[in-house]
């Protein structure tokens, strides 16, 4: 089920070659590499790059600082994409670049990643990291980073880019690796049923036995890629014969005659060797236009496997739509192949043409003959030979096949006679059409041939074309495709036409004027972001929470999680029928049969349980099908197996037998549902109220428009990370849950409903999501459901991870529609009434569609439209469910709201900018359509938005110029047009949780999910400037000290939906009142110690509070078994004395917790080991006992003070103690317990080294020793810092007292109090006094008197009795959660936005380029305006692929055929504006709101609406003109059409004319019969 086709799993391959001794390294997709290729290569994933243990790689440092990591499933192979180039750059002969550069260019930079799929970011963040490395940047392109500040000089930028160094090799290639390979240079040829022939003879001997055995499945593999589109199933073979090794099939010869290519030869290398040499001879350029063609073919990480001959060995067997066939079909090359042992040459077209080559036929290799006038038998000096290449497909730069390709190879001469060119010859290629393979079209070449050029041959070899490439039936956009073929046709030979005449010398330029695939720089962009001071942290535009680790791949995505032992895989099986009766489900191998565990349906679910996989306040949805099933896609069974790959074999290859006798037909369009009354209800709050009156305000209109129809269709979320969930069974019932969820609480919810058991038997943990969309909020809780079910059944833990085909055959996506609307206006354009019926397909389940009526009105409302009535239809359909897809029913909204006014604007044949103007709402009419959330009139800032953009994109003025352009432009049209968004939001209530731990960092826990939004970035700084409000010392650093953890649903509860772009702002006040109440019960802590000591850091702060008594009474931590009490007495310079049981015991408390120099960590070492001898000396009978420690506290005390490294050493210098305690006592020291425990627990030492087992706890909080008794150790570390004002003597003094009253104390204390207790436990106080340190000589730096001029030490260590946990806890509790609860009154606002866009539309293509888009963003006082720049970017690309590119087709069944990346194309780096101008608008009118920032998840998705009313100006234009051309030019209403939604290529070609080229030729003819 792998395609190749994303990105997301490419990783760097290398290979060495030990005659050259050179490693080779190249970028693979690791889903299309079979694991025996890569036999002796290594391999370099994004983590082997750099990570957060080594030391990340100035990739990633760069990926993350320039923002270019939001959900982070694409990051890794984006980053290896880019590592690849940048590899391969140094190879080159370039000159060195300037430090901290490479030699990459910034077109290979921007091409790094062609191909590559981001579904979150929109491309641009990454186009900056990866043109950062370019030598050839401006650094002024560079967008906004975490690494320099606005208006900083170009030297300092460069200075703070985390430094590249060329020269810093990455070991790609291991060195024993080599040298084992050096020692065996032949290597052994044969597996159990991989082999690889070294020579010809060996593979002939091979082929010649699988002859002999009869029935022996043999497969020839080269890169292995033709399984990305034909899904082969691997296991069916027995052999594979791997062609790479074979000198002959992978040479590249260049001669005079030619170049000759071996069939193994990979495309990017076929490249280089094609451009290799160009010397401006014709041969050459046409080498060089192969080249460049070829470059078009998949993408980097697919060229550097897929092979030339596996190329053309699927083009010519399974008729694959080839663009290398084509190409080389024109130019007249040669196939060498071998049959049944014999080898023959054919020219391609007969390879072609004849029967599909027999499994055990091998390609050779490919030759391309040289051209050249000269030897093609002209001796005329005049003759010109020309070659042209084209292609139409969705995305230029690639990863997409081509609605056709062709090739066009001419002899032309001028004309003796008259002022004219003569086809001496011509070669016309066409492919990918919809044909078998690639043809010559004979009939037109022979045509042409000999023929002088003019328009009416011109026009006759067209037609003669028309009718030769001509579609198979079924083929999709048939007719564009004809067209396009013409279209080509056209733009070859038409200049001959216009030009030759005059300056033949200019053939070639002339040709580029049709080249709009021109490509070569790329992306350019200006970002505007104001950050905002006031709240400190909140508004910096920080990097990223996690976006390093994303990059270097060790972000835990669930799939990350490892499988628990025995852990099973699933695999759904769906419906193919819209509505029938499932009579049986069988899985058709028997071979499979045996090999799955289990197929779970709705059978399974156990007694108590409900057939329940979503839920909602609307309803709930089935799991699976029962007797009957009610769409096509619909869950019918989960069938579980050992492995994905098994368990989804499995699911593929099930039959399912249906029945649908005597049942009704399935409704399958809306129309259907409104003849059936299938409709799902809208709750009347849900309902939205009509604006005004429609009728009084349709009398008022001058003109009317009545019934006019719009259709819109779906769009799929295409997250990288595909549905995926990891159940599994634990005590008593309960079952954890790892779900790639938006909504984990209502997944929690529906998986108990399922199981039929408690809600507290269920918890769902979400870290997380891999790109959601709104697709992982209601989408995501069947396959979680599913997983539990049949972990529940199975008493195994199941997992699964959904193919992308199932994933979008189950999806359902966003909701299509159908809208008819009646609008009445004024002359002048301004619109009196407006009235909607919409009717919206909401599929089979209730979902969440009755909250469409209200998104949609909401966005809807955006332009005043005096009455606005409206009858909105939900229909329950029998197709897949549709849910929630980012800003659903907004962004449908929105395009209806402009696709009225574009209406209202032809007919008055009004300028459409005018008219949106005159419609904008003024605050009156704001405030009567948006009664609840139009806010103060000072928050309205959409007239200013208006205005600031028209000048900030000059506007006015690039119409002017569009208007010349397209004046002077026959065959390219621009438009450009500006589009505003007023989009309403909704706060919803939120839970946070903030608990600060003993070291003064803090854990926090909200309600939303981490999707790439940055919502755990915006709560660190939420936290941060919060907590910050105690104003001690170091809270300035606290951003550092927050850590945001993942939901886990009985952790916090009512987490509620992550969906409406307000999670992240509610989320933060959530946290907000979390701080706020800590801060309160922190003030008066601080304020004691501030009295005293003048300033308090946060740390120290902290761990005061740790110790401290409650309050009264209550004060002190009591010692359970003794009643003993530790209450506060002293401090000492800021740092707390306790004493203990009414002053029988004194400790130290920590003062100044941050860089222990190395010197102190030392002393305190030997402290610790003078401490030792102490132990054994006074308790030399120590009872065995059960320690239960409290690491929450213990290692922060060591580990900050000593290291990891100096514990190991600590516990070695305690060994010999213990086992002296061990022999005399036989039991195990409790301090040395406490000290392994400590690092044995959370290290993974060594834990049975005699000392005792050490048990890591269940929850990695607290250890157990063994023994009896019971007791808490508590060793509490003492720094007391000379503070510089000190006196020493003073402080000299202060811990004498100290440490007299312990030794007092203790002496007192130890004849009865010890006694008493030594029944139950150990009672030892052990005192470290700073005179017993050794001698100086010993060790040097212990030397007393230089320690007591810096600081002062004191170690006491107690062992506590029986303290209770309860007697361990805080005095001030330092965790609070809080449930935030909007605000009734301003729950509800308003977004403003608006963009322009500009659009180029190819007349003969229907391509579109959108050359700049400009926008504007009013996010209030943005909490992060890094992070809510991505969301503007990032929703309008996945906009644009909406209205542009997107389509999510289905059969008539209501089964989706879109389902994959071959169909389904999202925007690539290739398809987004070239300029991408974007200001976050900094506006902070909007104080109601959380720190006055506003949304931006959703509504810059509506923007993208001004790409599609931009490309329908274009076309307006090119409407206008083709009128001219059939001369009809101003009597008829071409100008009125409707753009459907997606404008892919073949819409906008039909609306611009099929046969334009046809209409034009046919009008210069006229002019010349007329003139
Ligand atoms: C994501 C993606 C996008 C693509 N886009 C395009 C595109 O836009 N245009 C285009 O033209 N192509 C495109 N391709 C196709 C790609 O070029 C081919 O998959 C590739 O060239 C096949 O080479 P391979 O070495 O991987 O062949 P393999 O997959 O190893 O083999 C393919 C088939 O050919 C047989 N075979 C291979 N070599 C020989 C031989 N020498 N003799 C006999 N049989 C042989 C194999 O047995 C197998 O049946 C795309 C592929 C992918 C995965
Ligand atoms: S960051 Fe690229 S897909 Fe999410």
């Amino acid at each position: 089920m792998v395609t190749g086709g994303c990105g997301a799993c490419v990783v760097l391959l290398s290979k060495y070659d030990p005659v050259r001794d050179e490693v080779e390294n190249f970028s693979v997709s690791s889903c299309l590499t079979l694991v025996c290729s890569v036999d002796r290569c290594s391999i370099t994933t994004s983590e082997g790059l750099g990570n957060s243990k080594d030391g990340f790689h100035p990739i990633h440092q760069r990926f993350s600082g320039f923002h270019a990591s939001q959900c982070g499933y694409c990051t890794p192979g984006m980053c290896i994409s880019l590592f690849s180039a940048l590899v391969n750059a140094e190879k080159t002969p370039r000159a060195e670049p300037p430090p901290g550069f490479s030699k990459l260019t910034v077109s290979e930079a921007e091409k790094a990643i062609a191909g590559n799929l981001c579904r979150c970011t929109g491309y641009r963040p990454i186009v900056d990291a990866c043109k950062s490395f370019a030598a050839d940047v401006d650094m002024e392109d560079l967008g906004i980073n975490s690494f320099w500040k606005k208006g900083e000089s170009k030297e300092t930028k460069i200075s703070k880019l985390p430094f590249y160094n060329p020269s810093d090799q990455i070991c790609t290639f291991p060195e024993f690796l080599k040298d084992e390979i050096r020692s065996s240079m032949q290597r052994n040829s044969k597996t159990s049923s991989w082999y690889n022939p070294f020579s010809v003879e060996e593979l002939q001997s091979m082929l010649e036995s699988n002859l002999a055995e009869n029935g022996t499945l043999v497969k020839l593999v080269v890169g292995n890629t033709g399984t990305g589109y034909y899904k082969e199933i691997l296991d069916q073979y027995d052999k594979f014969i791997d062609l790479r090794y074979i000198p002959e099939l992978s040479v590249i010869t260049r001669d005079q005659k030619g170049i000759k290519i071996g069939a193994t030869v990979t495309i990017s290398k076929a490249i280089l060797a094609l451009k290799e040499g160009n010397n401006g001879e014709f041969h050459s350029q046409v080498f060089q236009k192969i080249a460049d063609h070829m470059e078009k073919i998949a993408s980097g990480f697919i060229r550097n496997t897929a092979s030339v001959g596996g190329n053309l060995v699927m083009a010519q067997r399974n008729y694959f739509p080839s663009d290398i066939a084509t190409i080389l079909l024109a130019v007249g090359s040669t196939v060498n192949i071998m049959t049944d042992l014999k080898h023959y040459k054919l020219t391609l077209e007969e390879f072609l043409g004849r029967s599909p080559l027999d499994y055990g036929s091998v390609l050779f290799s490919v030759h391309i003959p040289c051209w050249e006038p000269a030897r093609n038998g002209s001796k005329k000096s005049s003759t010109k030979l020309l070659f042209e290449t084209y292609r139409a497909a969705p995305r230029p730069l690639g990863n997409a096949l081509a609605y056709l390709n062709a090739a066009f190879l001419a002899e032309v001469t001028p004309c003796k006679t008259s002022n004219g060119v003569i086809i001496d010859n011509i070669q016309l290629a066409f492919g990918a059409y919809g044909t078998k393979c690639a043809i010559r079209a004979r009939k037109v070449e022979e045509f042409l041939a000999g023929k002088q050029l003019s328009v009416n041959v011109l026009s006759e070899a067209i037609k003669l074309l028309g009718a030769i490439v001509v579609p198979e039936v079924g083929t999709s956009s048939a007719a564009y495709r004809s067209s396009l073929a013409v279209g080509f046709l056209f733009e070859f030979l038409h200049p001959l036409v216009d030009a030759f005449l005059t300056k033949p010398s200019k053939i070639i330029s002339i040709h580029k004027q049709f080249d709009i695939e021109n490509v070569a720089s790329l992306l350019s962009r200006k970002l505007v972001v104001e950050s905002n001071q006031k709240y400190y942290p909140v508004g910096e535009p920080i990097t990223k929470a996690g976006a390093a680790i994303q990059a270097s791949g060790e972000a835990v995505f669930v799939d990350d999680i490892s499988s628990p032992t025995n852990c099973l895989h699933g695999a759904f099986i769906y419906s193919t029928k819209p509505l029938a009766r499932v009579k049986g489900v069988k899985i058709r191998s028997k071979a499979l049969q045996d090999r799955v565990a289990g197929l779970i349906s709705v059978g399974d679910i156990p007694e108590g349980g409900d057939n329940v996989g979503a839920k909602t306040m609307f309803g709930f949805e089935p799991l699976f099908a029962d007797d009957l099933t009610r769409f096509a896609g619909q869950r019918i069974a989960f069938v579980v197996a050992d492995t994905q790959k098994l368990a989804d074999l499995a699911a593929e290859s099930a039959l399912v037998d249906y029945d649908t006798e005597n049942l009704e037909p399935p409704i399958l369009t809306v129309e259907e549902a409104v003849d059936r009354s299938s409709f799902f209800e809208v709750p009347p709050f849900l309902y939205p109220a009509q604006v005004g009156d429609f009728s009084k305000g349709m009398a008022e209109a001058d003109h009317k428009i009545l019934s006019a129809e719009i259709k819109l269709g779906s769009q799929y979320y295409f997250y990288m990370e595909t549905q995926t969930s990891l159940a599994i069974p634990d005590e008593d019932n309960c079952m954890v849950v790892y779900s790639s969820s938006q909504c984990p609480e209502f997944a929690h919810s529906t998986i108990a409903s399922c199981l039929g058991v408690s809600e507290h038997n269920v918890r769902v943990i979400t870290r997380r999501v891999g790109g959601g969309f709104g697709g992982k909020a209601i989408r995501a809780m069947p396959v979680a459901t599913a997983c539990a079910l049949a972990a529940n059944k199975l008493r195994r833990p199941v997992r699964t991870y959904l193919n992308r085909k199932t994933d979008m055959v189950m999806a359902g996506g966003r909701h299509p529609m159908k809208v008819t609307y009646s609008v009445g206006f004024k002359s002048n354009g301004k619109i009196t009434a407006l009235h909607l019926g919409i009717l919206i397909n909401g599929g089979f389940s209730v979902d969440i569609s009755p909250i469409m009526p209200r998104n949609m009105i909401g966005a809807l409302k955006k332009y005043d439209w005096g009455a606005l009535s409206f009858d909105i239809k939900v229909c329950k359909t029998n197709h897949s469910t549709k849910s929630a897809m980012r800003a659903p029913g907004e962004v449908q909204a929105s395009f209806i709201a402009e696709a009225v006014l574009e209406h209202v604007a032809s007919v008055l044949s009004m300028n459409v900018d005018s008219v949106r103007n005159r419609n904008l709402h003024t605050v009156e009419s704001l405030k009567l359509f948006y009664e609840d959330s139009a806010g103060e009139y000072f928050e309205y800032t959409l007239p200013s938005i208006w205005d600031k953009l028209a000048k900030s994109s000059c506007l006015h003025q690039r119409i002017e110029m569009i208007q010349q352009f397209n004046g002077s432009n026959k065959w390219q049209k621009r438009g450009i047009s500006r589009v505003p968004i007023v989009h309403e939001v909704a706060l919803r209530p939120t839970p946070g949780k903030v608990s600060i731990l003993q070291d003064g960092s803090v854990v926090v826990e909200v309600g939303g999910i981490e999707l790439g939004q940055g919502i755990w970035t915006k709560v660190k700084q939420m936290t941060a400037f919060a907590l910050s409000s105690i104003q001690c010392d170091g809270t300035e650093d606290l951003l550092e000290k927050v850590r945001v953890v993942q939901a886990d649903t009985l952790s916090l509860i009512q987490g509620g939906f992550t969906a409406g772009s307000t999670t992240s702002e509610s989320s933060c006040e959530a946290v907000r009142l979390c701080c706020n109440i800590l801060v309160e019960r922190l003030y008066p802590v601080k304020n004691k110690l501030l009295d005293k000591a003048g300033s308090v850091k946060w740390e120290s702060l902290i761990l005061q509070v740790l110790l401290m008594p409650k309050s009264g009474r209550q004060s002190g931590i009591r010692c359970a078994s003794s009643g003993l009490r530790m209450t506060c007495k002293e401090e000492i310079y800021g740092a707390p004395v306790w004493v203990l049981g009414g002053g029988e015991w004194i400790l130290g408390m920590i003062h100044g917790l941050n860089e222990i120099p190395d010197h102190v960590r030392r002393c305190l070492i030997v402290a610790l080991r003078s401490l030792s001898r102490c132990t054994t000396r006074s308790l030399p009978t120590l009872r065995p006992c059960n320690v239960s420690l409290h690491l929450g506290m213990l290692p922060d005390c060591f580990l900050a003070y000593l290291g990891t490294k100096e514990l190991a050493s600590l516990i070695e210098a305690f060994s010999p103690i213990c086992h002296s305690t061990l022999s005399t006592s036989s039991s195990s020291s409790p301090l040395f317990s406490a000290l392994a425990t400590t690092v044995w627990g959370n290290r993974q030492f060594d834990s049975g080294r005699g000392r005792g087992d050490y048990n890591c706890g269940d929850h990695g909080f607290s250890c157990r020793g063994h023994g009896q008794g019971g007791g808490v150790v508590v060793v509490i570390v003492v720094v007391l810092r000379v503070s510089e004002n000190v006196p020493i003597v003073v402080w000299r003094i202060t811990l004498w007292i100290i440490v007299g009253i312990s030794m007092v104390v203790m002496l007192l204390m130890r004849p009865q109090s010890l006694r008493r207790i030594q029944k139950s436990t150990t009672w030892p106080l052990l005192s470290y006094l700073p005179q017993d340190l050794p001698h100086s000589r010993e060790h040097p730096y212990l030397n007393v008197s230089s320690i007591l001029h810096e600081m002062s030490l004191l170690l006491t260590v107690i062992h506590f009795p029986l303290m209770s946990a309860k007697a361990h806890s805080q005095a001030v509790n330092l965790s609070t959660s809080s449930y935030y609860v909007p605000d009734f009154t301003s729950m509800h606002y308003l977004n403003y936005g608006a963009a322009v866009s500009e659009v180029e539309v190819n007349l003969v293509t229907g391509g579109t380029k959108i050359l700049q888009a400009d926008i504007i963003y009013d996010c209030g006082q943005s909490l992060n305006p890094a992070v809510d720049l991505g969301q503007v970017e990032g929703a309008f690309v996945q906009g644009l692929g909406f209205f542009m590119l997107e389509e999510y087709e289905t059969n008539s069944d209501g089964l989706v055929v879109a389902d994959g990346t071959w169909t389904y194309k999202i925007p690539t780096i290739d398809t987004i504006p070239k300029w991408f101008n974007v200001e976050v608008l900094n506006s902070g009118h909007h104080q109601k709101r959380v720190l006055s920032s506003k949304a931006s998840g959703e509504p810059p998705l509506l923007l993208a609406v001004s790409v599609h009313c931009a490309t329908r100006a274009a076309i307006k234009e090119a409407r206008k003109q083709l009128s001219c051309w059939k001369g009809l030019e101003g009597c008829d209403d071409s100008t009125i059409f409707q753009l459907e939604v997606p404008a892919t290529m073949p819409v906008v070609k039909e609306l611009c004319g099929l046969d334009n080229v046809e209409c034009y030729l046919e009008s210069l003819l006229l002019s010349v019969a007329t003139s």
